[in-house]
């Protein structure tokens, strides 16, 4: 028997690294997917992840899911992904949809909770520190607001976000980011701790907008955490022109959007704008991703 789930790739709307300190996010599951395919082999694990260059995530979903569930069955994985090298959480979405993929194959049925409870365990041994955000994202769907203490997950969205997003064609390692701004927080608490706590304020009213469709206030709201984020210094040059070239054009709102350094940008614009955002946003630089956010989670096809 062989089986094949979808799980999908995500962006962070508002509230990254303060996530990691146990304050709320908010964040969205997008139309890019990574597909895995599973079933038994007779003599050896085989793991064929074309795109995939780091399969640390998948094997440790191996071992663990094995372990935990006293598999003994060799296991051959495929995988094929849409997710690219733009930061859209494709570790995540190998974990998570390996794990939903094992669960079926050897008919172990988890919930959404045990799911994420052991797919962050993954995550923790393989990356060491994360908030699990991508991962909910990629099991829930939606748009949710995530609490970094609790782990608790609020869906409060299944409409597409009136987004756009573009890729800085710059990449940093999420590691190495996280490692810098948790040196920046040894060296002045007090400030960083109250950029978080403001950050956290801000997506406490995010919550609110996307609750009423507000995106105007989305919208401000994203260019306030933008300056949060150039406090801490993580935002580029690049991300900085197609931030600025998304809001002259006429967005709502625009910011970086994961663990800066690069990847990618978001901007929150009306449909009369989208195209001259668009543009401008490509005039700088930006290579612009089709896609669609709010969608559904991890899919068993
Ligand atoms: O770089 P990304 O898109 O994986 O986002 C990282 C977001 C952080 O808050 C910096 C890390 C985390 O695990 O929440």
């Amino acid at each position: 028997m062989s089986i094949t789930v979808s799980a999908p790739g995500k962006l962070m709307i508002l509230g990254e690294h303060a996530v990691l300190y146990g304050y709320p996010c908010i964040a969205t599951a997008l139309s890019k997917y990574l597909f895995v395919e599973a079933i038994t082999d007779i003599s050896k694990d085989v793991l064929f992840t074309p795109g995939i260059s780091n399969q640390s995530f998948l094997r440790s979903a191996l071992t663990i899911f094995r372990q935990n569930y006293g598999i003994k069955k060799y296991i051959n994985i495929k995988t094929r992904s849409e997710l690219g090298n733009y930061g859209l959480g494709s570790s995540a979405a190998t974990i998570v949809g390996a794990l939903k993929a094992l669960s079926r194959l050897f008919n172990i049925p988890l919930s959404d909770k045990e799911l994420f409870d052991l797919a962050y365990e993954i995550a923790i041994t393989v990356q060491k520190k994360a908030s699990g955000f991508d991962l909910a994202c990629a099991i829930y769907g939606g748009t949710i607001y995530f609490d970094g203490r609790t782990k608790k997950v609020e869906k409060i969205s299944t409409l597409s976000l009136p987004m756009i997003a573009a890729f800085s064609g710059q990449k940093r390692n999420t590691v190495d980011m996280v490692g810098y701004v948790e040196q920046l927080k040894q060296e002045k608490p007090h400030f960083i701790e109250e950029i978080f706590r403001s950050i956290a304020l801000l997506v406490e009213e995010g919550k609110k907008a996307i609750l009423n469709c507000n995106w105007k206030t989305l919208g401000n709201l994203l260019n306030k955490n933008q300056e949060f984020l150039v406090k801490l210094k993580i935002s580029t040059q690049k991300l900085d022109q197609m931030i600025d070239a998304a809001r002259k054009a006429g967005s709502f709102g625009a910011k970086l959007s994961g663990a800066g350094g690069g990847d990618c940008m978001i901007a929150l614009v009306s449909l009369e704008k989208k195209s001259q955002v668009i543009q401008a946003v490509k005039k700088v630089g930006g290579e612009v991703l089709d896609l669609i956010t709010s969608v559904e989670g991890v899919s068993v096809l």
